[in-house]
């Protein structure tokens, strides 16, 4: 990898820097920042200046390396809070059923689904999981993502949990995108206690979460919480453990029904809720209390065609909305971002600049990084995703392209001409 290291590094002349500002979640419209043109200063993996081109040239002094940007432009590396990174397998003949007419919970219903990624992690070894998460975080950088959230819960026993964690543990350290962790054993009801939800719930809170929480690289804790699989009883006793410990805690809740898991995450003091398909105003209302995250994923409605969340609802209600793809074998198999955004657009009634908020500083709240990513502004880390266009409206506009021709990740280049600058 090209290391900028202690040097002072000048990308000059963008035809447009897009940055929203601040250091925390944005509820309703962010204020955001356009340099047409702009520059951008780097030292030392972070973020020096930033402004009109003659600004951040009187301002700033000698540089080492000055670099023409002229017709591109810049955003802030891109952050995917929810991902579902490890697994072993794919699912694509379960897809051509759906399109069949098969529903997702049919397949589930049929051993399919879940399960079926759960059978092909447990027969995977680590470096073959690791092998197909290198592929994936090189897509993602590919494609600006530059941080990530990523879960366990393809194991749902203890060798096989631990093994996904261990897995991610090393592609943090050996990978460019940078990665928080978090383990979510309660994925899905495993084999062993078919029908015992509560049971397994015990299990994980008395063996597993105390082990999980000893290793010190994970910082959280999720839970699918929907009927027929972990109810609200079950759900809470989990969180509530997962908090004693010390872990943060997120929820899937109410992605199918309306169950009342996004009320949930309020009580508990959740990070973030995520999917919210079918939450209820007065949930949004206890969640925007609360201070919780809605993080958004509409790649999944559009993969099961099923209904979009509401995000004028949310909005309304006071809460921070962030975008993500969920990627997962099975539900949204996907690490565009940008595409999340066109969908946001498109189907959940966001403006340009609220997906764009979505994707980056609040993406960056909805993983606690808000300090230090999310925006292109002095002090944060130098995480820059460099377009082929003018104008990032091409991200939406221009869909289903993929504009990202350069990455830097804290000052060091690791996407150059669309390529990974090395293959970890
Ligand atoms: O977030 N809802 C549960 N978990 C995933 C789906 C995982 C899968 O189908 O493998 C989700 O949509
Ligand atoms: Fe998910």
């Amino acid at each position: 990898m090209t290391s900028t290291g202690c040097k002072r590094t000048l990308l000059e002349n963008f035809t447009e820097v897009l940055t929203a500002v601040g250091n925390q979640a944005v509820v309703g419209d962010a204020t955001i920042q356009r340099f047409c043109p702009g520059s951008i200063a780097i030292e030392d993996g972070m973020i020096v200046d930033v402004g009109p081109p003659d600004q951040v040239l009187a301002r700033s002094g000698q540089f080492d390396e000055r670099i023409d940007m002229t017709g591109k432009s810049a955003i802030p590396g891109m952050i995917d809070p929810h991902t579902h990174l490890v697994f072993a397998g794919d699912r694509c003949e379960e897809f051509n059923r759906r399109l069949h007419g098969a529903t997702y919970v049919d397949i589930a219903k049929a051993g399919g689904g879940i399960k079926s990624t759960v059978r092909a992690t447990r027969a995977a070894t680590q470096l073959q999981l690791e092998q197909r998460g290198i592929q994936v975080l090189n897509q993602m950088l590919m494609q600006g993502v530059t941080t990530i959230e990523a879960k366990s819960g393809y194991g749902l026993d203890h060798a096989t949990e631990i093994k996904q964690l261990d897995a991610m543990r090393s592609l943090s350290q050996k990978h460019p995108v940078e990665m928080v962790q978090t383990f979510m054993g309660a994925h899905e009801i495993p084999a062993e206690f078919e029908g015992r939800p509560a049971d397994y719930i015990d299990y994980l809170n008395q063996d597993l979460l105390p082990e999980v929480k000893a290793r010190g690289d994970v910082t959280y804790v999720d839970i699918f919480c929907e009927r027929g699989v972990f109810e609200l009883e079950d759900s809470r006793r989990h969180l509530e453990r997962a908090c004693e410990l010390g872990f943060g805690v997120r929820l899937h809740a109410d992605e199918l029904v309306h169950m009342g898991g996004s009320g949930l995450a309020a009580e508990v003091g959740a990070i973030s809720a995520d999917h919210l398909v079918y939450a209820d105003r007065k949930d949004m209302e206890r969640m925007a209390e609360a201070g919780v995250m809605a993080t958004l994923l509409p790649g999944t409605s559009f993969f099961l065609r099923g209904n979009y969340a509401d995000a004028k609802a949310f909005r309304e209600a006071g809460c921070a909305i962030a975008l993500s793809t969920d990627f997962n074998p099975g539900s949204s198999h996907t690490c565009s971002q940008s595409l999340m955004m066109a969908l946001g657009c498109m189907n959940l009634g966001m403006t340009f600049e609220q997906s764009f908020v979505g994707v980056t500083l609040n993406a960056a709240a909805a993983i606690q990084q808000a300090h230090r990513l999310g925006t292109l502004e002095v002090g944060k880390s130098a995480d820059i995703a460099i377009l082929d266009t003018h104008n990032p409206l091409f991200l939406v506009y221009n869909w289903g392209i993929n504009h990202v021709e350069h990455v830097m990740k804290a000052g060091n280049w690791v996407v150059k001409n669309r390529l990974p600058v090395q293959a970890a």
